[in-house]
């Protein structure tokens, strides 16, 4: 069966077409916000509403394929920025009924957290660690739609950090791509940077006060020339991967569980992943990631989410609009959509 999965809960307007573990054809068109610094809601979702039809005549035409080749439809509902999500929702919604193809109404984080079992057999259960421009958090993923939340981060994600401080050094929107490129040749104990340590909530994370220390640092050491700017973002990196590690390695012996799956943009980052896998080889625990590309927002995750809810005997459903706040531990499926 060919499903097809179709994201825009924030700046990038995806589609793909898979038939179980292949992809056939995919598309992604990430917007450019640099100039504002940041994704602009209203800005974004007529972005999408231009993008989004071309994107999928595009995709289908690449493959060949004709509307009533797809057997199911996968559309982000949330978490997200909300014109985005009813842009694709509409979308999904419209092609599902005038074609009658289900659709299912896929969590945006749970298409995250599956994605990395279309490239690897990871079986439930599983610890997650999620990374990504807008969430932080950690926890064990029983089914497809049942997460145990251990954590998360108590003001910005790790990507909103790598984000904000890539903009002070007016590097591109998001920076967290930029700021790893700049950290290759750089010496990370060139300079000192804060880790914030949770006393009380040991799997929680926080950020905001080491993107303070980093704007004030950058604020006082402007101009600096490119050596000075490796040696920073290579300190921001390890100083990172601490933060992460630490709460990562309290999971791993307190949980006993025997895989870990690191996912989301901030997982694409080669320094991050391999401090974590890291941690887990010396935890006896094995390590998986989807391939870099697979760990940003695309199609490709939806899609595989969808055919992951048919798999497990979710049944299709019409009847979901929009859930910009949707926390990942309230996705459980009812069982009346159970088949
Ligand atoms: O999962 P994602 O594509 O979108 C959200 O759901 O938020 O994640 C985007 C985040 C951005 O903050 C971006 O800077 C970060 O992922 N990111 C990276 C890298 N590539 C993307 N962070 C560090 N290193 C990278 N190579
Ligand atoms: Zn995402």
């Amino acid at each position: 069966m060919i499903f097809l999965g179709i994201e825009s809960s924030c700046d990038e307007s995806a589609a793909a077409l898979i038939q179980d573990q292949r992809i056939i054809a995919h598309q992604v068109h990430s917007q450019n916000h640099t100039h504002s610094g940041g994704v602009i809601p209203q800005v974004a979702a007529r972005e999408h509403l231009k993008i989004l039809p071309c994107l999928m005549q595009q995709m289908m035409q690449k493959a060949d394929l004709r509307v009533k080749d797809i057997g199911g439809i996968g559309v982000t509902s949330g978490p997200g920025l909300v014109g985005g999500l009813l842009i694709g929702i509409m979308y999904a919604k419209g092609l599902s009924l005038s074609s009658g193809i289900p659709l299912w109404s896929v969590h945006h984080l749970a298409a995250h957290a599956l994605v990395v079992r279309r490239e690897h057999k990871v079986d439930f259960p599983y610890l997650l660690l999620l990374l990504s421009g807008g969430h932080c958090l950690m926890a064990i993923v029983h089914q497809v739609d049942r997460y145990q939340i251990l954590g998360q981060t108590q003001d910005d994600a790790v990507g909103e950090c790598l984000d904000k401080v890539a903009r002070a050094l007016e590097g591109p929107y998001p920076g967290g791509a930029w700021i790893e490129a700049w950290a290759k040749e750089g010496d990370s104990c060139a300079i000192d940077l804060p880790i914030t340590r949770m006393r009380h909530k040991i799997y929680d994370f926080s950020f905001s006060g080491l993107k303070t220390a980093c704007l004030l640092w950058i604020q006082k050491n402007q101009p600096m020339n490119e050596q000075k700017l490796r040696d920073f973002c290579a300190s921001l990196q390890r100083v990172i991967a601490q933060s992460l590690c630490r709460p990562l390695e309290r999971a791993l012996k307190t949980f006993g569980i025997e895989r870990c799956v690191v996912s989301g943009g901030v997982a694409s980052n080669l320094f991050f992943r391999s401090a974590l896998e890291d941690v887990c080889h010396s935890n006896h625990v094995q390590f998986y990631a989807p391939s870099p590309f697979y760990c940003t927002d695309n199609g490709v995750m939806v899609a595989w989410a969808a055919w992951e809810y048919y798999c497990a005997g979710i049944k299709p459903n019409l009847d979901f609009s929009a859930q910009p706040y949707w926390p990942l531990d309230l996705l459980a499926h009812d069982e009346s959509l159970r088949l």
